[in-house]
């Protein structure tokens, strides 16, 4: 399919972009992880969004407390109260006892005071209601962030569809393992800028389609700079990493593009 698409070649991505905040080195989704990619010189965090029982947005990655919290059972049967009440800190180290699941209002506010842009991923778990993550979390991002220092992404091809029926500018990115053959067609209907593709599920053939339509190509989530190193030549923008510092100026020299800069 021929693209007339132009808009979001202005984007300006750091190469390596700090997964869940800097979840190699803070409790992931937190507000510690995003101030850590920030101490650490990263420019961009992605981030994962869910609503509470009572509809608040949560930085939060699974459907359960149980991996990241000294709690146990569902995210979405809780308040903010009992949300509020979980160590989400201590399961990744004691230095981070006492670390507080945090809202999407206060990460969005921390983002913006750092000057930090955001890859926002609408998280929607088995169960979870499409439209309310979207009428919750959309305004509240697009109304807290410039229109270059935001990017929502999702793997669920409904959430990214209403948020373009919500914000007609919001930059959106579609979000897969592999890309399937039929990628386009989804962009052209949300104008989406991006696509982020697992990197060991990404081709070359898959990269050169989507590089062609002037779409900024992102990979989640390697944290092996030599074993990534090859997909930087074929057109990728920027990785999602855990430890994006592993990555630097020389694998940027293997890139076909110059115009990205270093987190
Ligand atoms: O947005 C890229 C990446 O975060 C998608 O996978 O499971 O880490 O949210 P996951
Ligand atoms: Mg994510």
């Amino acid at each position: 399919m021929s693209s007339s698409f132009s808009h979001g070649t202005s984007l300006a991505l750091p190469m390596a972009i700090a997964h869940r905040g800097l979840s190699a080195y803070a409790p992931e989704n937190t507000l510690s992880a995003i101030r850590a990619a920030h101490e650490a010189g990263h420019q961009w965090v992605e981030l994962d969004v869910q609503l509470l029982k009572d509809g608040t947005p949560v930085i939060w990655h699974d459907a359960s407390v149980n991996r990241c919290s000294d709690g146990r059972g569902r995210l979405r049967n809780l308040d903010l109260a009992a949300a509020r009440a979980l160590d989400v800190g201590s399961w990744f180290s004691a230095r981070f006892a006492g670390e507080r699941m945090a809202t999407l209002e206060e990460a969005l506010a921390l983002i913006d005071s750092l000057g930090m842009g955001l890859n926002l991923e609408l998280k929607l778990s088995p169960g979870h209601d499409t439209r309310a993550l979207v009428e919750k979390v959309v305004p509240m991002a697009v109304g807290a962030l410039p229109v270059g220092r935001l990017i929502l992404s999702s793997f669920d091809p409904q959430a990214l569809r209403m948020s373009r029926e919500r914000d007609g500018k919001v930059m959106i990115g579609l979000l897969y393992d592999a890309i399937p053959d039929d990628w386009e067609a989804l962009a052209e209907d949300v104008k989406a800028v991006t696509v982020h593709a697992d990197w060991r599920a990404l081709t070359r053939v898959a990269a050169s389609r989507v590089t062609a339509t002037q779409r900024k190509l992102l990979c989640y989530t390697p944290n092996d700079a030599a074993a990534f190193s090859p997909r930087w030549a074929w057109g990728v923008s920027a990785v999602i990493s855990d430890d994006p510092g592993i990555f630097s100026e020389q694998d940027l020299a293997q890139s076909p593009c110059t115009e990205r800069t270093l987190s």
